[in-house]
């Protein structure tokens, strides 16, 4: 069970990038269809570069620019 968690953690941490929409649409932070593609990839370099809330810091640092332009494709406004 134990073992379980730990893997669950890692593949949360591993595929989070995937996932915006589960803290995102969750509630926790506001929806990310309400800014464009391109107010998310500017908002994501200020993160990697290590400026603002630290759990998106650490998101963003995972990231390559490829990533973060692939997921403001698909989290941004349409
Ligand atoms: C573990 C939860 C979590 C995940 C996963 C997550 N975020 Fe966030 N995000 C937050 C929190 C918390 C904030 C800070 C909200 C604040 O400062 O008011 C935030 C803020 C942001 C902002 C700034 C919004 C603003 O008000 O200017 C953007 C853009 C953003 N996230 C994009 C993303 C993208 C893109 C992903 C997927 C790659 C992602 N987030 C995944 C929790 C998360």
């Amino acid at each position: 069970m134990k073992k379980l968690l730990v893997l669950g953690t890692f593949i949360v941490a591993g595929f989070a990038y995937s996932n915006c929409a589960m803290c995102h649409n969750g509630g926790m932070a506001k929806k990310l269809d309400s800014m464009t593609s391109a107010e998310i990839v500017k908002k994501m370099k200020e993160y990697k570069a290590g400026q603002g809330n630290p759990m998106m810091v650490n998101i963003a640092k995972g990231m390559s620019d490829k990533e973060i332009e692939e997921a403001a494709k698909k989290f941004g406004k349409k």
